[in-house]
């Protein structure tokens, strides 16, 4: 089982640019399949979870051409041009391109099949079925869970849809049906979400409005292959983010980061606690902002965390927790359950993690109290969840000793090459297979 080891005593300097945003590289890939003509992406992220993406595409009978690292070209085959794959669909660790996948196979003439590993198949898949068989969908999952099963050639029909969980995952199998269905299909969504679908779709032609957490789409006669240019992951900055908080002398800079507003609640959580975070040079990347994240080293205070705030930084969390334990005093975090049912349940893991560490924390149904403390070393287990793996390399900034991390292989489906990237600007970690 592949190991890090973070050595103690580091310290961060310099800039990095981290791989492309994970979001927006499976929908790039999903509504380039289905648009008319040649869709070509740039900065594509190259992990696990989009390859998986990308290998499901192409079983759908779908041209995918591979210029060049993190550019794809799209052979689009239409709407409704996607061809029965040969066997089942191997989502991998991808839980959005599961869902989103339910969303789009539920919608096609044919039968499909969505599987993936060990963490997948314990993940709830209901609430992306629930709205899919409100449409007229007809979807089987075991106890909730995949494997997932997709029974095609229903006819569909538009619906307004009360979310009950803030899930842009949820929101997206529900407009990528919608491009299929027969009339208007509407999404109200408790609390604001990530919004690349309803921006990529609009860079692809479809009349998609938002306004207020109501999103409507209205099915399109066909999608316009488009230019994609994927920025920069801000969940991947995000380890950057803290790493230089917590751990850099001089003002840090991480460039080219998408700061679509539905993603960079961290920016504000770490700013009531008292960083130092600047936005600077501004651009966008088609319908995406992106701009360069500059840190200066700053102390932290524990904060509660405003619970408006959680969809927006709801992959964060693991990294958030250890800004938490450098900071001073409390920091509560609350109305996050849904951190329980990521690839890891975040809030146990991350608990356990800290604790092993000498950081004192109390685990709430919903979330999380850290008290910030010195960090010792000591060895933790990521339990294969990549996000937790790479915040605990974080915290060998503050610790006393060495921090071994156990079960990391799966940083590969988001952040391929963190390791050397991590150790370019200063931190001392080190990879065993
Ligand atoms: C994602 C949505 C979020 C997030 C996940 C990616 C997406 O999940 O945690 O990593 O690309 O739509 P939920 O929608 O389930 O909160």
């Amino acid at each position: 089982m592949s190991l890090f080891i973070a050595e103690p005593g580091a310290a961060v300097a310099g800039s990095v640019r981290v791989p492309g945003d994970k979001s927006i590289s499976h929908r790039a890939l999903m509504l380039g399949a289905v648009a008319s003509g040649a869709t070509a992406v740039d900065g594509l992220l190259e992990g696990e979870d989009c390859l998986a993406t990308l290998r499901a595409v192409s079983r759908l009978g779908v041209l995918v051409r591979r210029p060049g690292p993190g550019e794809v070209m799209i052979e689009g085959v239409g709407l409704h041009g996607l061809r029965a794959p040969d066997g089942v669909l191997d989502m991998g660790n991808a839980g959005t391109a599961m869902r989103l996948f339910m969303g789009l196979l539920s919608a096609q003439a044919f039968d499909s099949e969505l599987i993936g590993d060990e963490s997948l198949m314990r993940r709830p898949m209901e609430r992306a079925a629930k709205p899919l068989r409100d449409m007229g969908a007809r979807i089987e999952t075991i106890n909730g869970r995949p494997p997932v099963r997709i029974h095609g050639g229903q006819r569909l029909r538009g619906i307004r849809y009360e979310m009950p969980v803030a899930s842009a995952q949820v929101k997206s199998a529900a407009l990528l049906a919608g491009l299929y269905a027969e009339g208007e299909t509407t999404v109200v969504e408790p609390a604001v979400t990530r919004d690349h679908t309803e921006r990529m779709l609009q860079s692809f032609g479809v009349d998609v409005t938002a306004r207020g957490g109501v999103v409507t789409v209205r099915p399109p006669r066909q999608l316009q292959a488009a230019r994609i240019s994927v920025p920069g992951d801000f969940s991947s900055a995000a380890f950057f983010i803290v790493a230089a908080s917590i751990g850099a002398r001089a003002p840090f800079v991480i460039e080219g980061v998408g700061v679509n507003p539905t993603r960079t609640g961290l920016l504000e959580m770490l700013a009531l606690m008292g960083a130092d975070l600047r936005l600077v040079n501004h651009r966008s990347a088609g319908a995406e902002p992106v701009a360069d994240i500059e840190v200066r080293p700053a102390p932290l205070s524990g904060i509660r965390v405003p619970e408006r705030l959680v969809p927006l930084a709801i992959d964060e969390f693991p990294a958030f927790f250890v800004a938490a334990a450098c900071a001073k005093g409390e920091t509560l975090v609350t109305g996050a359950e849904e951190l329980r049912v990521k690839e890891s349940d975040r809030i146990a893991v991350m608990a356990r993690g800290l604790e092993a560490l000498g950081i004192r924390t109390e685990v709430l149904p919903d979330g999380l109290r850290i008290e910030g403390g010195p960090f010792g070393g000591g060895v933790v287990d990521s339990h294969g969840d990549h996000r937790v793996a790479m915040s605990f390399a974080l915290a060998s900034l503050r610790a006393s000793a060495p921090i071994e991390i156990r079960d990391v292989a799966n940083v590969a489906t988001s952040f391929p090459g963190f390791a050397a990237l991590a150790r370019s600007v200063g931190l001392r970690l080190e990879e065993r297979p």
